[in-house]
């Protein structure tokens, strides 16, 4: 079952002032099966947040179809959970609460919501963090409280822009780690963002690789890892280092003009 379709999604900006007209997303089309996690990786100013906001419902498409179990996206709405890059956590609100807060807002009674919210919690490490505050948090936690907040609404996509992108590396590998374990576990259907090419190959069962502006679909990218996946194993085995260099390959304008000849260029694309 299709999760969700993307079909020659088209956004055109026009500015305030000057009435100049950028094209956030030229044409672009995927899908997402139902339980599948599908990274989404291009150039800089691509228009990657600009095609998840339109999946979110904050941003309206100027052109294309966005559908989410089956059904026309046309506003935010609880079947579609974010995890944004920033926390956007409420600072007044505990950790529970701010887990089970979608859960609240659905009208889920409290024993049901407090059982569903501790057991995520659970699940993305903080257990026994419950009563504690947001500023009490370090940073990977305040994300994971973020990730945990999103399953706990067990929305029918998932959808993550650049959430590690301003972690730590070492704390960011434990928190890719945890949501490769949380997503074998639970399969969630994840859409999710990013510029790290080797997060998108260790986390994704595919991966989108879009062009710069105006945005197409370069390749979609079918990442055969076996999993359980684990940082140790994941980077010596040639699935993965084939898949990265693929995707460096088509990142760095190499694709279509004889493989690999331009990857050494000096002037790679802005990836990372
Ligand atoms: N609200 C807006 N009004 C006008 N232009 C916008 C708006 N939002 C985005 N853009 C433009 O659309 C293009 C795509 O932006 P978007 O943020 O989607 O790219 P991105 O791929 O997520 O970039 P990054 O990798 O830097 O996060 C950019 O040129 C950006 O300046
Ligand atoms: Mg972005």
């Amino acid at each position: 079952m299709t999760a969700l379709v993307i079909e020659n999604l088209n956004k055109v900006y026009t500015d305030a002032y000057s009435g100049e007209e950028v094209t956030a997303i030229g044409d672009v089309s995927f899908t997402v099966e139902r339980g599948e996690f599908v990274s989404v990786l291009g150039p800089s100013g691509c228009g990657k947040t600009t095609v998840l906001n339109t999946v979110a419902g904050f941003v309206e498409p100027t052109g294309g179809v966005v559908e989410v179990d089956g059904s026309p996206v046309s506003a935010p709405g609880p079947d579609r959970g974010v995890v944004f890059q920033s926390h956007a956590l409420f600072p007044w609100k505990t950790v529970l609460g701010n887990a089970v807060f979608g859960l609240r807002m659905k009208g889920v009674p409290r024993a049901e919501r407090e059982r569903r919210g501790r057991e995520y919690l659970e699940l993305v490490g903080l257990g026994g963090f419950e009563r504690k505050y947001p500023h009490e948090l370090s940073g990977g936690m305040q994300q994971r409280l973020g990730v945990a907040r999103v399953l706990a609404n067990e929305p029918a996509v998932m959808l993550m822009d650049e959430p590690f992108a301003s972690i730590d590396a070492q704390t960011r590998r434990r928190l890719q780690e945890d949501l490769t374990r949380i997503f074998e576990e639970r399969r969630p259907t994840v859409f999710f963002v990013t510029h790290d090419i080797d997060e998108a190959v260790f986390l994704s069962d595919r991966v989108v690789v879009l062009s710069g502006r105006p945005s197409t679909v370069q390749e979609i990218v079918t990442v055969d890892l076996p999993r359980p996946r684990t940082w140790r194993e994941a980077v010596d085995l040639p699935e993965f280092r084939d898949k990265v260099a693929r995707i460096n390959d088509l990142l760095s304008g190499g694709a279509g003009t004889g493989g690999g000849a331009r990857v050494d260029s000096d002037s790679p694309v802005d990836v990372v």
